[in-house]
């Protein structure tokens, strides 16, 4: 017969627990629960493995220990330690935050999920994960590893992406979560889905297997239920230009693809010859005839874009006397120090290495 797990709430809830309690990493933010580690813990894993996550925290906690040291560094500095996890605006949306923290609230952070909400980058996602992890308040915690956790439990067949599909999963994993004790059955879900019930899970060590609808209707696999995400193909040419050891680096504007960060001078799909296209562009700017020769191409998925970068390189004699003010030349020796785009920091470690 299949399993009723809506029979079994209370069972399920301490056969989490209990697993958590036995299983659970040793992970720095659950030493002190600072409600600042929660935070910037919970932002990081949104976009990357624990592993790294971990190591980009460790590296976060050391440069910027407190709310206040954070509150008062730079934009370039948190770009910076920022590098490497992408959506920069998250890290910028965590300097504004930072500021109206100390600002508005002394530093402390408000404990609803209402005022949460009213802070620069703080979806219902962290708000939850910041108010049931740093402060137990009973809070429902999804992330992909709870709607994988549920959706299998319950055998749920609907798009988990739908309105009513977030809907269901939110309300059974409340039912998962014991009054009292959020902070711990929230990461209990959160870490049976990160190390047992895992895309490709081992079912036979799963204490939960008798409850468990999925696997009684052996599809496992086939949840959570999604409906795929199409990307849309663009093209990219860009362009390293060179003058001896200096490299020119383009702002990008704030809006679209890398909104804001220093990049190599890129052209949209150009619809005449992307080289001639380049060669017109990197002229112009010079105020000479150029000539760009193909380097290499790069395939690099971003948000709703699949994108196709074309890259040239030109070499110039000499730096012109005056640029708009979106460009500027960087020594490739200060090439680290700038926040570049992931693709672009492969295309500046790629160029070094082919020419110095
Ligand atoms: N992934 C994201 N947040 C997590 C947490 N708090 N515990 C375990 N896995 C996570």
């Amino acid at each position: 017969n299949l399993p009723k797990p809506e029979e079994n709430f209370e069972v399920i809830q301490q056969q989490l627990l209990r697993w958590f309690v036995a299983n659970k990493r040793d992970l720095p933010w659950r030493k002190t629960y600072t409600p600042y580690h929660v935070w910037i813990s919970e932002v990081m894993l949104q976009q990357t493995q624990m592993d790294r996550g971990v190591q980009f925290f460790l590296r976060w906690m050391e440069r910027f220990p407190t709310l206040e040291v954070l509150a008062q560094a730079t934009e370039e500095d948190v770009l910076r330690q920022w590098e490497g996890l992408g959506y920069y605006s998250r890290a910028r949306n965590i300097l504004r935050c930072a500021k109206l923290l100390m600002e508005r609230y002394q530093g402390i952070f408000p404990k609803t999920i209402s005022e949460l909400l009213q802070l620069p980058g703080i979806g219902a996602y962290t708000a939850a994960a910041i108010v049931s992890i740093a402060f137990n308040a009973d809070a429902v915690v999804v992330d992909a590893n709870v709607e994988r956790v549920v959706s299998r439990i319950f055998a749920y067949a609907n798009d988990v992406r739908s309105k009513e599909g977030y809907a269901y999963i939110v309300a059974m994993a409340k039912k998962l979560i014991v009054p009292g004790q959020a902070r711990e059955s929230n990461q209990a879900m959160m870490e049976f889905g990160a190390l047992v019930c895992t895309p490709h899970p081992n079912c036979g060590q799963c204490p939960l297997k008798g409850f468990c609808c999925a696997l009684f209707l052996h599809n496992v696999e086939d949840y959570p239920k999604k409906e795929s995400k199409t990307r849309t193909a663009t093209t990219m040419s860009t362009v390293v230009v060179h003058c001896g050891p200096k490299l020119l680096l383009e702002k990008r504007p704030q809006t679209g693809i890398w909104p804001g960060l220093f990049a190599f001078p890129s052209l949209d799909a150009a619809e005449i010859s992307p080289k001639d296209a380049i060669e017109v562009y990197v002229g112009k700017l010079m105020g000479t005839e150029v000539s760009a020769s193909k380097f290499t191409e790069l395939r690099h998925a971003y948000t709703k874009w699949q994108i196709l970068l074309c890259v040239y390189t030109v070499s110039v004699e000499h730096i012109p006397p005056s640029l708009p003010s979106v460009f500027q030349w960087v020594d490739i020796r200060d090439l680290t120090n700038v926040a570049l785009p992931a693709p672009h920091r492969k295309i500046a470690n790629l160029f070094i290495d082919a020419n110095f």
